[in-house]
Parts: C-alpha cells; structure tokens; sequence
C-alpha cells in the first residue's frame, strides 16, 4: 500500500465529495465501456479505467486527504468500483469477441447452394481410342499385348526381318538415324516379331505390337514422320493362309461392320512369303468411288502375310516345324477411314477443335 502525506485541515475533503467523484468516474466508464466498439477500443479502455495510472487507480491517492477514520471505508470503495468495472470489462470483452467472430464468418461466408465450377475432363486421344478397339478385338481372339522398344539397332529393324544392307527393299523405309552407328528409330513395329520370337521360342504365338514408328518423310495430308502401328503375330505348327485370312477377316468386320466387304491383294514384303495387302470397302462411298478412295471403291487398312522362313529361323523356330502369320496396321489410318478424317495432321497438331470431336 503506497502511504501519502498526511492532509493538513484545509486540504482535509469531505467523503460524500469524494464518494460522489467516484460514483461519477464509474457511471462514465461504464458509459465509455460499452462505446468500446473493437477488442482494440476495449483494450484501451482498460488501460486508462483500471490499468496503474488508470482513472480509477488515480482515486487511491486523495485516501490521505480524508479523516483517518474515513480512509478504510473510501478505500474498500474503491475496491468496490474496481471489481464493478472489471467485471463489466469481462462481460463486454465476451460479448465483443462474439460479435466480431459472427461478423467474420458472415463477411467469409461461404454459400454452398452455389453450383459448383465446371471440372475440366480429358478424353482419349482418338489414336488412343482407337488402339483400345484394336486391342479389344485381338484381345477376343487370344491375341496379347506384346511392347518392345521404339529405339532400335538396323539389325532388329532391317537385316533379321530379311532386309540386308544396301537391299533395295530398304527404300520402303525411310529411316531417321542416332549419332550412334546402328542405332535407329524404328520404322514399323515388326522387329518386335523378332523380340517375341526370342522369348517365347519354342512356344506357340499369339501376339500384337502396338507402339510409335518414325519415318524421316516429307510431311503431307497422308504421311506422318511418327505414327501408330499394330502389328499381328501368330506362330504355331499348322498355321495356313487361311487361318491368316479369316481371322484378318474376323478383324475388318468387327472394326468396320459386319457386311463390309473385304478383300486381298498379292504384293511383297521381305519379311513374309506370300504377302497381301488386305482392302476394306470404302467406308465413305460404300465402294461407289470417291476421292478418299480415289475412285476404285476400296481402301487399304494393312499389309501381311506367312512369316518368311528366314524370319523363322531369326526367331529361333525350325520354319520345317513351325509356321506362322504377321500383319501390319496403321490406327491412324484406321480411325481415318472410320471417321472420314481426310488429313492425317490433324492428329498429332494438337488442335482441340479436332480432338473434341471424338
Ligand atoms: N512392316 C510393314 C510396314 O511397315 C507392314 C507389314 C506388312 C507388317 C506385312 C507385317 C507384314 O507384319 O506381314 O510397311
């Protein structure tokens, strides 16, 4: 308890004044409190009302001026006024708090009646989609999937498919080279044959080999320097070109109609013996003639044939023992011909306009 100078008589104060200045400072304070609009105001209002220079506090110092008697009664007061506004303060601090959190959740209120934002969905690339159907099909037929590599040594991609250096043959594909001798991008997906054959030698085949080929090409409506290719291989004992025949058929109905008419046509491939091209009826004129077709009614969907018995042996098979089947598709030229697209561009120019049409 802080002592003060004792009062001499003039300076002696009557306690109702003093009460009556007390009373006075409460009333206002309350008054001011509850003008405290913020936890900032409020905190600021406590410092100044019952902090320790605080109006208040301030009052203690008169006790000497009043009759020693007196002093206890004016002190507990004090104290009184004190415990008052202290808990006025607490109840205004409550009540503020609460008033400030509701006006921050009303201001980041969130409506959830609200539709929500559009959520952007991908599709399959149309080359995609049509792989799957592709894969689907084969798959019904017992045919796997079989990846192999699209970095490829000229020994894989040419001379084991029966394609020797400086063979004319070799014009067939235009290829693009690595800085490292040998080594190629692939031009077509049948060195996989090969790979297959290296793996599952002695075992009967069944398989498809789906990936990216790359040709060193000019680039024009019809040709690409990287696109798609599925490619079909079956080996076993007994295998004919008839099996080769109806299943390629068993394909061409499901991909494009079951009346659509199919047919073959002798070429050369250096890897098969005999080969065929096989034509689909064109999907567009439904073998009219048209300029897709360019007039003769039919469209070329794959090559193939019997694997050549180099290529066999290549593989590790005795061609006296075993024989087999292979075919060689392009999906891009597929999905083309289903959906009458007429520039082959389109699919890799990544114009959204084309690929939201499928
Ligand atoms: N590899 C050939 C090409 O890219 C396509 C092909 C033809 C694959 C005949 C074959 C086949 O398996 O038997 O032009």
């Amino acid at each position: 308890m802080v002592s003060f100078p004792v009062a001499t008589d003039k300076e002696r104060v009557d306690l109702s004044k003093m009460r009556e200045q007390l009373d006075e400072i409460y009333e206002q304070s309350l008054r001011t409190l509850e003008e405290a609009g913020s936890t900032d105001e409020l905190e600021t209002w406590h410092r100044e009302t019952l902090g320790r220079k605080g109006s208040v506090q301030l009052q203690t110092r008169h006790i000497g001026q009043l009759v020693p008697e007196e002093r206890p009664h004016f002190g507990r007061r004090i104290n009184e006024v004190k415990q008052a506004l202290e808990d006025a303060y607490q109840e205004r601090a409550t009540a503020l708090r609460a008033q400030e959190l509701e006006a921050q959740m009303a201001a980041e209120a969130l409506d959830v009646t609200l539709p929500g934002r559009r959520a952007w969905r991908g599709r399959l690339h149309p080359a995609s989609q049509t792989l799957r159907d592709i894969y689907r099909i084969w798959g019904d037929m017992g045919f796997q999937v079989y990846r192999s590599r699209e970095v490829e040594t000229d020994e894989y991609n040419f001379e084991l498919l029966n394609i020797p250096q400086h063979h004319p043959a070799r014009d067939m594909w235009d290829t693009f080279h690595t800085m490292t001798p040998g080594v190629i991008l692939r031009t077509h997906t049948s060195p996989g044959q090969i790979h297959a054959m290296r793996q599952y030698c002695p075992e009967p085949i069944r398989v498809i080999l789906p990936g990216m080929c790359y040709r060193y090409e000019q680039i024009t409506a019809r040709s690409e320097i990287q696109f798609h290719q599925v490619e079909g291989l079956a080996v076993g004992k007994n295998i004919t070109m008839a099996d080769l025949k109806g299943t390629l058929n068993a394909f061409a109905r499901r991909m494009f109609g079951e009346d659509r008419a199919t047919r073959f046509r002798a070429n050369y491939f250096p890897f098969t013996e005999p080969s065929a091209e096989m034509d689909v009826e064109c999907v567009l004129c439904e073998g009219a003639g048209c300029q897709v077709c360019k007039y003769t009614g039919w469209l070329e969907i794959l090559g193939s044939g019997m694997v050549h018995p180099t290529v066999l042996r290549n593989g590790g098979y005795d061609p006296e023992v075993y024989s087999g089947f292979a075919f060689g598709m392009g999906p891009e030229r597929i999905a083309m011909l289903k959906y009458g697209i007429d520039d082959i561009r389109y699919f890799w120019s990544n114009d959204l306009r084309f690929l939201e049409q499928f």
